[in-house]
């Protein structure tokens, strides 16, 4: 670790397996960045609780899941810290005292919780939910990253995020960083049936740990452009969700294909031949570090204490002398 570097924290909730769109709205941000950051990146089993806190079993299992989606795409243990949320004190100590310096009415008006109670049908949410924001404020802050790589959803969470960092340090005269938002590179990566969002309830997703036929039916069953009945009709990329995923996936042959495409050069089951063949030949290197860690299972246990034990360090420290300043000492 060099303490010169700054530091980048994010991370998951452990609720089920990552999918395409994690890894080009995430994933391939934080491996790329890993070598010129010091990177912290959070298995959330906490905030997985607030919607999931029905099914322990799913969380503990989707722990290890998450952890090889990590390793499997090239975040590297050796340099960055992967850690679990539900070990590390400071977490939850500092989650204690942010709650006193935010509002019941804040944390109701805040869009993304408000549309994700609505997603998870809640009419009466739990306090736990309504308040994960400053859960993760606790989270960003406990090692005062500085960046925090996220979708933009995740925005409003890191502007409460500074608010409260500034009002502690204001009120307390500490010194917790005030972190920014470092958002995606990639717009967000729609589903293979046209839905907006690529998620596991949907149904509409490629996961990571997919293998090379699963990918080639998923890509075989995506919805083109519905107009175009026969090969022979011109296609409009434009409104064509495999065109959307050739543009991200596929950069250098995404002009030609759209050409193509509108002069009904190429048909759609060709276009998808493409993307599948495409998509595979970028998870091939996933799958071998895959099939190693799922393998070493236990490896994967070791890597995620010792990253859990190097953040309670930091987290211990750090909280100790937040304490100090407030004045909870005896
Ligand atoms: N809320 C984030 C998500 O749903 C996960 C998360 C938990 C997180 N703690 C965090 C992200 C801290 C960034 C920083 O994706």
């Amino acid at each position: 670790m060099n303490p010169s570097r700054k530091r980048i924290l994010t991370g998951d909730r452990t609720t089920g397996k990552l999918h395409l769109g994690h890894y080009v709205g995430s994933l391939k941000t934080r491996v790329e960045l890993q070598h010129e950051y010091d990177s912290f990146i959070l298995l959330a089993d906490v905030q997985a609780l607030t919607t999931h806190f029905e099914n322990p079993s799913l969380i503990h299992n989707s722990i290890y899941d998450v952890a090889i989606d990590y390793l499997s795409v090239g975040l590297d243990p050796e340099i960055v810290t992967i850690f679990q949320q539900s070990q590390i004190k400071a977490i939850a100590e500092l989650t204690v005292f942010y709650s006193m310096l935010v509002s019941v009415n804040t944390l109701r008006h805040n869009p993304t919780i408000k549309t994700e109670a609505q997603n998870y049908g809640y009419n009466d949410m739990t306090y736990g939910f309504l308040g994960y924001p400053v859960s993760q404020t606790a989270d960003i802050t406990f090692c005062n990253a500085d960046l925090v790589p996220v979708g933009d959803d995740q925005l409003p969470h890191i502007e409460l995020c500074r608010k409260i960092v500034r009002r502690f340090n204001d009120l307390y005269g500490t010194h917790i960083t005030e972190p920014e938002a470092k958002l995606s590179p990639c717009p967000r990566l729609p589903g293979l049936d046209g839905n907006q969002k690529m998620g596991k309830s949907l149904g509409n997703a490629i996961y990571l740990a997919d293998d090379a036929e699963s990918v080639n039916k998923k890509v075989r069953s995506a919805v083109t452009d519905t107009n175009r009945t026969s090969v022979k009709i011109p296609g409009n990329p434009d409104i064509c969700v495999v065109n959307q995923y050739h543009k991200i996936f596929n950069p250098e042959e995404h002009g030609n294909i759209c050409s193509m495409c509108k002069n009904a050069s190429i048909g759609c089951v060709a276009c998808k031949k493409l993307l599948a063949e495409k998509l595979n030949q970028m998870m091939e290197p996933f799958r071998e570090k895959r099939a190693y860690y799922e393998q070493h299972k236990n490896e994967v246990r070791e890597i995620v204490n010792a990253g859990s034990k190097k953040a309670n360090q930091i987290g211990d420290e750090h909280v100790a002398q937040l304490k100090e300043s407030m004045n909870i000492i005896l």
